[in-house]
């Protein structure tokens, strides 16, 4: 499961959680495995579902594919009939062309922004410095989401914030809106939220597709927590990070 927004701290033995946060993890999967599932899967079901409202045979890309969120995301969303485009390292490739992906752009050889155009959706998981590429391969009527640069007003209407707080996001999401909206395009940005029965849905597309999320050799205990947090900060890490409790 994914923790409620309003009990986000998950570094603890035992947490209270609401029963409609939670799902079944996959049938035949080992806790470590399924751990890796959960928070990658419902946020590219919640991006693909609600944010981009993407049909399926349209062309999506994912910048920074080759992470832990890519790793369910690329099989998910192309589980949902998607053509999937990535960009992502070198090491990832093969992988990912094994999976099926339309196309994979090793960031280190390619500039995706020189080659692709017209891709009907973008996932970002870079942040502000890819915004204005990604904006760029987008078609006219295309959306941007992105899952780092930033709130904007959209944001703030969907997710029922105060009105302090929607002044703030509006503000701060501004050039966004604007530079998207200059060129027809339109720029979306969320963060993950519990749903058991999304959960659900996820866990039913990793058993039918038989995702097989890739688990960092190195688990650590609770009292190596900073030791994971410094792995995770360096992006030194080969899957997931698993803190075993
Ligand atoms: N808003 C939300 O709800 C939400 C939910 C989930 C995740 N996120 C965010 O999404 C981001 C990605 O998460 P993650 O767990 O997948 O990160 P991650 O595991 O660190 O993966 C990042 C991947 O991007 C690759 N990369 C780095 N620079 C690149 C570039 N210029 N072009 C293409 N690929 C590049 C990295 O390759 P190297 O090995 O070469 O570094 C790495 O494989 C994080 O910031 C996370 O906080 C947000």
């Amino acid at each position: 499961m994914r923790l409620p927004l309003d009990r986000i701290g998950a570094f603890a033995e035992y947490v209270t959680v609401d029963y409609e946060a939670v799902a079944k993890m996959p049938h035949g999967y080992d806790f470590v495995t399924a751990t890796a599932i959960p928070l990658a899967g419902l946020t590219a079901y919640q991006g693909i579902v609600e944010e981009l409202e993407a049909t399926s045979g349209k062309t999506l890309l994912i910048t920074g594919a080759s992470g832990s969120f890519g790793q369910i995301a690329v099989p998910v969303a192309m589980a949902m009939g998607l053509r999937v485009i990535v960009t992502g390292n070198t090491r990832s490739k093969e992988k990912f062309l094994k999976m099926g992906v339309a196309r994979y752009i090793d960031y280190k050889e390619e500039n995706y922004w020189e080659i692709l155009s017209d891709i009907d959706y973008v996932i970002d998981t870079l942040g502000t410095g890819e915004f204005e590429h990604e904006l760029s391969v987008l078609k006219k009527g295309g959306r941007l989401l992105s899952l780092r640069t930033g709130p904007n007003r959209m944001f703030a209407i969907r997710n029922g914030v105060s009105w302090f707080k929607r002044m703030l996001f509006t503000m701060a999401g501004k050039k966004y809106d604007s530079a998207a909206g200059e060129q027809g395009k339109e720029y979306r940005f969320m963060f993950v939220r519990s749903d058991g029965e999304q959960l659900k849905r996820v866990t039913e597309i990793v058993e039918k597709y038989k995702i097989m999320p890739e688990v960092d050799s190195r688990i650590f205990s609770l009292s190596q927590i900073n030791d994971a947090l410094m792995v995770v900060a360096q992006g030194k890490m080969n899957g997931k990070i698993i803190i075993r409790m």
